[in-house]
């Protein structure tokens, strides 16, 4: 038999312990040692309670013999065991000296009885240990112990939605085989540590729904062979990337929700692999103009909502013939939208609310239909539709429609005017504020005066 390798889950028990022939040949083959046996029971005991006695485990499919490689505690399947309410880490746990990977799901959920990881010991997992999971532990909290940087095999770092605090040790910076390592959904605070810039073969950072702060280390620019970053909803600010930023294969760039500001920059526009560009609500500004959108072929999602663009809303968009959800909403942009947009081939979402455009808009009737609420142009005072063109259930929400005088703003559009009837109306729409209020100020609008009633069930039902 060229390999005797095997994995089997004990899904009897569920609490998802793996086997793996660990040997390279048959003869190296070692039975599992009775300590480590004594040491695995003891561990487990641990997290799901003393009355656990392994039976279980047989007929063990492992033969009894094999070494436990893989341990993940918790629900992972519908029948698996929960932890104990006393849930502990005993140091048993760390004689599993052939572990690689290590999980816990939902299993430290007791907020009334929080735990911590283990500050020392896990320099003894050193030589074994490729993937630590710790996700959805309520109940977890405290500091992640700077021993994690003694696992240099560690490939894998994931803790996610757990109660986890203090600040992110530097010494995860030595962690240099990481391709995945993802703190997300937890309260860590101060800066990220400028040794994160040594983790070269990182493929996912995700560092969102933190509290972090500071600038971003200039060493993350050049963490070439990331695919996806996310820094989203934590209290960074600074420029974004420095002019050495090299992160080519980039596909996943969200950084909402922070206060990066500076503007958006070359080093962005260089990402040629972005499919998914999210910069939303951050005080970024700039002159969305300048920016050649030409080199961002591959997006499909670019979020500018609320990052204090200026300017007017390039045409050269309508190049990125990928893209699906267009957000600019939010911003300072004046000019007309251009109709180009519309010939997006695969957009299903293109948000232009709270700007200051003017003019006329200028796309089909057969756009607004297709797009319907995910059409969004309303706060834009200064823009209307053209009421003649289109059947009222077709225009777009919270638009009003264009008066007699506001084709004068625009020579060229060549749209047609509706009657002078509709326009008192309209202006009357458009006075109240109607679009930010929503079905509210429907409501408000048709007391006021029921003689318009069926004129805005038309347009807005
Ligand atoms: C182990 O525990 C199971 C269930 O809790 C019980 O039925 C069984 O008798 C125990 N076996 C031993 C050897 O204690
Ligand atoms: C981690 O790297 C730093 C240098 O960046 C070094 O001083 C420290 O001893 C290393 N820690 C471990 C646990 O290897
Ligand atoms: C980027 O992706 C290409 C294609 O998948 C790959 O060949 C290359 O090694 C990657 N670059 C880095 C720096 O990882
Ligand atoms: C909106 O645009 C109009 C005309 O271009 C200009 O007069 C006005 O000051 C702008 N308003 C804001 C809030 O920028
Ligand atoms: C607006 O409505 C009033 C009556 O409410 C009417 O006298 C006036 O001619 C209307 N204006 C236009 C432009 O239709």
């Amino acid at each position: 038999m060229r390999s005797n390798r095997f994995t089997l889950a004990v899904c009897i028990l569920c609490l998802g312990i793996w086997c793996c022939g660990q040997a390279y040949n048959t003869e190296e083959a070692a039975p599992m040692e009775k300590a480590e046996q004594a040491a695995l029971y003891s561990a487990i005991q641990g997290f799901v309670g003393n009355w656990w006695n392994g039976s279980d485990l047989y007929p063990d499919p492992c033969g009894g013999l094999w070494y436990i490689t893989a341990l993940s505690i918790g629900p992972f399947y519908e029948n698996s065991l929960a932890c104990a309410t006393n849930v502990e880490f005993r140091p048993q746990l760390f004689q599993l000296k052939h572990l690689k990977s290590l999980s816990f799901f939902n299993c430290f959920i007791s907020l009334r009885h929080p735990i911590t990881i283990p500050g020392d010991k896990w320099e003894k997992l050193a030589g074994s240990l490729q993937s630590i999971e710790f996700r959805s532990n309520p109940g977890l909290i405290g500091q992640v112990p700077t021993s994690f940087g003694y696992l240099k095999k560690l490939q894998s770092l994931v803790l996610l939605e757990n109660g986890l605090t203090g600040q992110v040790p530097t010494n995860i910076g030595n962690l240099t085989n990481l391709n995945r390592l993802v703190l997300a959904g937890n309260r860590f605070t101060g800066r990220i540590p400028d040794s994160f810039g040594r983790l070269k073969k990182l493929l996912i950072l995700d560092l969102s729904r933190n509290s972090l702060s500071g600038h971003l280390p200039l060493g993350l620019g050049g963490l070439a062979s990331l695919l996806k970053f996310d820094l989203s909803n934590n209290q960074l600010k600074g420029k974004l990337f420095a002019r050495n930023a090299y992160l080519k294969n980039l596909t996943l760039l969200d950084v909402r929700n922070n206060k990066f500001s500076g503007g958006l920059n070359q080093p962005i526009l260089d990402m040629h692999s972005l499919e998914e560009l999210m910069l939303s609500c951050n005080p970024l500004g700039g002159d969305i103009m300048r920016l050649d959108w030409q080199s961002l072929q591959s997006l499909v999602v670019l979020d500018l909502s609320n990052v204090g663009l200026k300017g007017e809303i390039p045409e050269s968009l309508s190049g990125l013939k990928r893209l699906r959800y267009l957000g600019l909403g939010n911003n300072n942009l004046a000019g007309n939208p251009p109709p180009k947009l519309a010939s997006l081939p695969n957009l299903n979402a293109l948000y232009l609310n709270g700007n200051n455009l003017t003019g006329v808009l200028k796309f089909s009737e057969i756009f607004y239909g297709k797009m319907g609420k995910r059409f969004g142009a309303w706060n834009n005072p200064e823009l209307c539709y053209p009421i003649g063109s289109m059947t009222r259930r077709n225009a777009p929400y919270g638009v009003k429609p264009c008066q007699r005088g506001v084709t004068l703003l625009d020579p060229n559009s060549g749209a047609k005017l509706g009657d002078g009837n509709l326009n008192n109306n309209s202006h009357f729409v458009a006075s109240l504020g109607f679009s930010s209020n929503g079905i509210h100020g429907l409501r408000q609008l048709i007391l006021v005066d029921t003689s318009i009633t069926v004129l805005l069930l038309n347009l807005f039902l």
